[in-house]
């Protein structure tokens, strides 16, 4: 049994790929972990707010110091965090948008990097504090970037991986729904995506 945590960040709602991917993963790993619960997170429809100077100073003051309205400006960074910690296994839906995620799932990311709780700092670099997690990356994209011409500009996995690897989240199998722009690839793309998907 897993606690499933599923981060949903397309603005394309019912017909969204990185969507239906991410369903088809988390039911195979209901189908390998019977009894597997799932908190679902749609990140447009939450609208985190970029971060800025009160978020900021509030993540560095210690919490016995913390204000009223700092409190309030880090409540749902705190509740995302706790979200984070709860679940043995993420699958992370993350569409290509000009190159990169969309800006929802960036902003998640924003709001639980947290230095002390999610990762620390030692002499030899960050330290992750989110350990023992298994991700799953559902991507999807109108080119093809895991390999041919469009691997040079393959951003999206490997920017992930290294930020999930800093918070100490190392193990990430990635899944793309790919090319589905492109004709005589998008007709097989999802079918393909879906063939490729391993849960361990
Ligand atoms: C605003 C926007 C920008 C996009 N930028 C890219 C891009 O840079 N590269 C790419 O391969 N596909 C791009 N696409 C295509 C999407 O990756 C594709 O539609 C994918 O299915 C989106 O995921 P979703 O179906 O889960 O929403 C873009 C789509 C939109 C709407």
């Amino acid at each position: 049994m897993k606690n499933i945590l599923h981060l949903k960040s397309s603005i394309q709602g019912a017909a969204s790929y990185s969507i239906k991917l991410g369903n088809a993963i988390v039911e195979r790993i209901q189908d390998k972990y019977p009894g597997s619960r799932v908190d679902e997170l749609d990140l447009v429809a939450m609208d985190i707010p970029h971060l800025n100077p009160l978020v900021l100073q509030s993540f560095f003051t210690p919490a016995d110091q913390l204000t009223g309205e700092q409190k309030e400006a880090i409540h749902l960074s705190d509740t995302l965090v706790k979200q984070l910690f709860a679940a043995d296994v993420i699958v992370i839906g993350a569409p290509l948008i000009n190159f990169t995620i969309h800006s929802s799932l960036k902003a998640w990311i924003d709001h639980i990097t947290r230095a002390g709780i999610t990762f620390g700092y030692s002499a030899t670099g960050p330290i992750g504090l989110v350990n023992g997690k298994k991700i799953y990356i559902a991507m999807s994209s109108g080119g093809v970037y895991s390999e041919g011409p469009g691997a040079a500009n393959d951003f999206v996995a490997p920017y992930l991986k290294a930020f999930l690897g800093i918070l100490g989240m190392t193990d990430v199998s990635v899944f793309r729904a790919e090319g589905l722009k492109v004709p005589g690839i998008k007709e097989v793309a999802m079918e393909r995506a879906l063939e490729s998907i391993e849960i361990d």
